[in-house]
């Protein structure tokens, strides 16, 4: 009987770990041809069943690319491995380079990190810039949806509906969040407001005393964040080798009238237009960046 159970147990168990791992499964970084590239670079075929590096997939071949805007040696890329002088501290901060993923240690295996997350059909490191994680960033500002004053409350669920700052990137023309990338050595509460001002306002076209102004109209908003995620992006540009991973804070306005009414958005830097965007179910933006949104609407039990 004890034995049975035992069994049982260990089957749940399992059940349970398969579960988990396909929660976290990556679809935007398989399957079709590497985004953003001329030289049409075809993923290898990763089926569900042959994601998980435990899975054997003896006939694994995938496609190796690096673009040549990263092997140009950009100063955000990092070297070759086994460049001269190139000694990375994997899962470590390296001098001011974030090598650590937020979800703990990744492999390296023949001295090249290792995706956590499983397979992606292309090894090097595509179109990002470093091997292993590359950080980012992402803020995800927010304010009621109002009408003479009052909440807007959706037809069906009666929720009050929330609204985000979107912008169009200008790279694939997708909706996302005005995110941007880490720089090194930068404090991430530094690179969201960095990012929302260049992106949804437009700072650099700005003069250093219109900049001065806006970043002090955002001081509190900014002051008072809270951070929705933290971990691995399900992002098309991800390899085997080199994968994006995010913080995202939800900065949110609760005061009808505030400073999120008053203000203008305006596109810029890597956003080709910014709106702001009702908040539902319906929404297709770039990456993970759904899921992150949900989080939010949940979080304030708003409308999805
Ligand atoms: C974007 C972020 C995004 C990250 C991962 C970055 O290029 O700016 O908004 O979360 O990639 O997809």
């Amino acid at each position: 009987m004890y034995m049975q159970q035992y069994k049982l147990w260990l089957l749940v168990g399992r059940k349970l770990s398969l579960r988990t791992s396909l929660l976290a499964m990556h679809f935007k970084c398989r399957g079709g041809f590497y985004p953003r590239t001329d030289d049409n670079v075809e993923r290898y075929d990763v089926p569900d069943n042959k994601v998980e590096w435990t899975d054997t997939y003896p006939d694994y071949s995938p496609t190796q690319y690096t673009a040549q805007h990263i092997l140009a040696g950009p100063v955000y890329a990092d070297p070759l491995i086994g460049a001269p002088g190139f000694k990375p501290l994997w899962n470590e901060v390296d001098g001011k380079v974030n090598r650590c993923s937020h979800e703990g240690e990744y492999s390296v295996i023949n001295g090249i990190p290792r995706n956590m997350h499983g397979r992606t059909g292309v090894c090097g490191r595509g179109a990002l810039g470093r091997w292993g994680p590359n950080h980012a960033a992402d803020p995800i500002v927010t304010r009621w949806k109002m009408n003479l004053g009052q909440k807007v409350l959706h037809e069906e669920t009666k929720q009050p509906v929330l609204q985000f700052v979107c912008i169009k990137r200008r790279d694939n023309g997708q909706w996302a969040i005005p995110g941007g990338m880490v720089d090194p050595g930068e404090k991430v509460s530094v690179t969201l407001q960095r990012e929302f001002l260049e992106e949804a306002l437009n700072s650099l076209d700005m003069t250093s005393k219109q900049k001065e102004k806006a970043e002090g109209d955002l001081k509190d908003l900014f002051n008072g964040g809270e951070e929705v995620y933290k971990g691995y992006v399900d992002d098309p540009r991800n390899t085997d080798n080199a994968w994006m991973e995010t913080v995202a804070y939800n900065f949110h306005e609760n005061e009808s009238g505030g400073l999120l009414y008053q203000i203008s958005l305006q596109a810029g830097d890597d956003a080709q237009a910014v709106k702001w965007q009702d908040i539902s179910s319906q929404l297709d933006l770039y990456a993970s960046h759904r899921d992150f949104i949900k989080k939010v609407a949940d979080k304030h039990d708003a409308h999805w």
